[in-house]
């Protein structure tokens, strides 16, 4: 099926009753690019503001005058838009479905009743002394816990910072302490794919190296936790002694609604810092629009709460739209390969999200699995986290959505908030392989290397002129660090470190990283940050990480290691440098191969050429490129004969 059509028009039914058709799409565009002002401020009624906005946008990405504010003197409060604002219309239809990691278990989650846990969350919070603008470290599983913690923190005016569960204690460490955060939320234990996650042993573990008061702790499989006196708070219990009522802090559109830790090019994950108004306005547009959402549709976005993914669909979006929304604790081939789909059949899910990588996969096991099951409630399919090939978009499409369903490829970072080029399903032609079209008030550039901007079809790295309301404000505790990262590259810009293809039609699609950000089946890793890791074995005195192609992955890690001197570098000492690796990040962080490299390919100012690196990781023999500035090229020629499987 490595075959089809390159385009896929769009349906003129699905156009008709669609958000948005083609034409509102150029329409909407143009309006928001010739009068901002009027545009959002119309689009920002969407929500339920305690205080409707009169300043509606405040920006410049220029060095001496930089600032991003939007619906600047609006007050609003996010669990009010996400929970309270629906209970009228909507207390007793299903706010969130959970579906365990075992396919026994499931349960439905009201509005009313959501009203009702995620209040009890933010008193409980309450009583242990958080209050506005501390912050809050939530370490969970997929469990509607997780929801209800970050709600409650929105409720009250702190700032959660949501840590992966598959995250090491060592990584949890360091986002508690980066934060400042006092109060950690956890749970007994994980479990996914039938195997148990650690959550509470991981914290105290991550506890003797960084410092917090309390740990609340959620009762998930029962297992019997060591539990500290004086620090740790059964949670049932806290949650059985306070109202079920609590009332909505007042938050200004700007004040902070979150962190989420994510990696860059160097140094340790920074904290992207969103805030209340513009995060929350866009996640719910976004989720309305691409997605074409009408609240009653069961809405089913499978990425963990932990990653921006999780915050902006699982969460925010569908909720502040009224919507009923999925959450799953398990994974895609447990107990069968079929669990999406039978998921899917069990609850009716109409739209579906996913990352390319569970695509591929899934697509492994072949179309027996899928056909097994019905999927006939499905209405939309979306991707999200990386590119997907053609051949996985068309199997994604002619088995999964048996040729009916659009898919919407949604190109978006933790930095955006939310989608910024992608489908509409009512007004977009698709192409295999290809985001698309920018959303309206969406400015994309392409430029080359010294920043001028490239026109027509090209291929470049991509940038935005312009700000949106989703855009991120700032890394938490480093305002520099904001600036130097995203806009010193090409002054005047926001450079996203992705490249990007432009073609005739003016549709985009994004080739990946041109930094040294390597995406792991969707999962964002910084090179540098696995090479932290290594050379704190013992074993090691230098090591080089880089991206290669991988077939399930998108891409995987490959470490070159110099060892110490007297090491012997043997099968033993490759498995410990990767159990190493995943106890400093975590599980994701694993690298695939490790290469023996007796020198490493250097400058003569001693700079680490990863450009040959990553060419002979990619196994592009043929074309090393000019090796005449290194200090001693010989050291090229060693790693290419000595490349495993050479
Ligand atoms: C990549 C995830 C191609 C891209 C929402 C980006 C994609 C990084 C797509 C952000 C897509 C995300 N097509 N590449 N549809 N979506 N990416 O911060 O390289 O975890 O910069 O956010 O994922 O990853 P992050």
């Amino acid at each position: 099926m490595t075959s089809g059509p390159d385009r896929y028009p769009v349906d003129p039914a699905r156009a008709a009753r669609a958000h948005m058709d083609r034409a509102a799409h150029e329409a909407a565009a143009i309006a928001a690019r010739e009068t901002p002002e009027a545009f959002w401020a119309e689009r920002a009624k969407r929500l339920d503001w305690f205080s409707f906005p009169t300043r509606i946008k405040d920006v410049s990405f220029a060095k001496d005058d930089f600032r991003i504010r939007w619906f600047e003197d609006g007050v609003l409060n996010v669990a009010h838009e996400c929970v309270d604002r629906h209970l009228p219309a909507r207390r007793d239809e299903t706010a969130i479905i959970w579906e365990g990691d075992d396919p026994k278990d499931s349960r439905r989650i009201t509005y009313g009743e959501l009203h009702a846990e995620v209040c009890r969350m933010a008193n409980v919070l309450k009583a242990q002394g958080v209050a506005k603008g501390d912050r809050v470290t939530i370490y969970l599983p997929m469990i509607p816990e997780a929801a209800y913690a970050m709600l409650a923190c929105a409720r009250i005016g702190a700032i959660h910072s949501v840590v992966f569960g598959g995250f090491s204690p060592d990584s949890l460490a360091g986002r508690i302490e980066d934060c400042g955060s006092k109060v950690v939320i956890t749970a007994d234990q994980g479990v996914r794919g039938g195997k148990v996650v650690p959550l509470k042993a991981n914290v105290d573990a991550a506890l003797t190296k960084a410092e917090a008061d309390r740990v609340i702790v959620v009762r998930h499989t029962g297992a019997d936790v060591p539990m500290r006196d004086g620090r740790d708070v059964d949670y049932a219990t806290a949650a059985a002694g306070v109202s079920d009522d609590c009332p909505c802090e007042p938050m200004n559109a700007e004040d902070p609604l979150f962190i989420l830790y994510t990696s860059g090019s160097t140094g340790k994950p920074k904290g992207v810092m969103h805030t209340t108004g513009g995060y929350l306005f866009w996640a719910s547009w976004t989720h309305e629009l691409v997605f074409d959402y009408r609240p009653g549709q069961v809405f089913w976005c499978t990425a963990d709460v932990g990653w921006v993914t999780g915050h902006s669909y699982v969460v925010y979006g569908p909720l502040a739209n009224g919507g009923t929304t999925l959450m799953f604790e398990g994974v895609p081939n447990h107990p069968t390969v079929s669990r999406f789909w039978e998921v899917v059949d069990r609850h009716r899910v109409e739209i579906f999200y996913t990352a390319p990588t569970a695509i591929r996969a899934l697509m492994r096991e072949g179309e027996g699995p899928v056909k097994a099951t019905r999927r006939d409630s499905l209405k939309l399919l979306g991707t999200v986290g990386e590119p997907i090939n053609p051949e996985a978009w068309r199997w994604y499409h002619e088995v999964v959505g048996e040729g009916r369903l659009p898919i919407v490829d949604t190109w978006w970072q933790t930095e955006t908030g939310g989608v910024l080029v992608s489908p509409l399903p009512g007004a977009t032609e698709l192409k295999p392989g290809s985001a698309t079209k920018p959303l309206p008030g969406v400015e994309l550039q392409i430029v080359d290397a010294e920043g001028h901007e490239l026109t027509g079809a090209v291929s470049g790295n991509l940038c935005l002129t312009d700000s949106w309301p989703g855009q991120m404000r700032g890394v938490w505790g480093d305002p520099q660090r904001f600036f130097d990262t995203y806009f010193s590259t090409y002054p005047g810009r926001y450079f996203t470190g992705d490249g990007c293809r432009r073609d005739e039609d003016g549709d985009y699609w994004i080739t990946g990283r041109v930094d040294d950000v390597i995406n792991v089946s969707g999962h964002r890793m910084g090179t540098a940050e696995v090479e932290s890791a290594l050379v704190l074995h013992e074993a090691v005195a230098e090591a080089a990480v880089v991206g290669f192609p991988h077939d399930i992955k998108g891409q995987g890690i490959y470490a070159y290691v110099t060892l110490k001197a007297g090491v012997e570098a043997n099968e033993d000492l490759r498995r410990d440098l990767v159990a190493h690796v995943r106890t400093e990040i975590g599980p994701i962080a694993s690298p695939d191969v490790i290469q023996w490299a007796p020198g490493l390919p250097k400058t003569r100012s001693g700079k680490i050429m990863r450009r040959i690196l990553r060419k002979i990781a990619e196994n592009e023999l043929s074309n090393l490129g000019d090796t005449s500035t290194l200090a001693d090229p010989g050291v090229v020629d060693e790693l290419v004969a000595n490349r495993p499987g050479a």
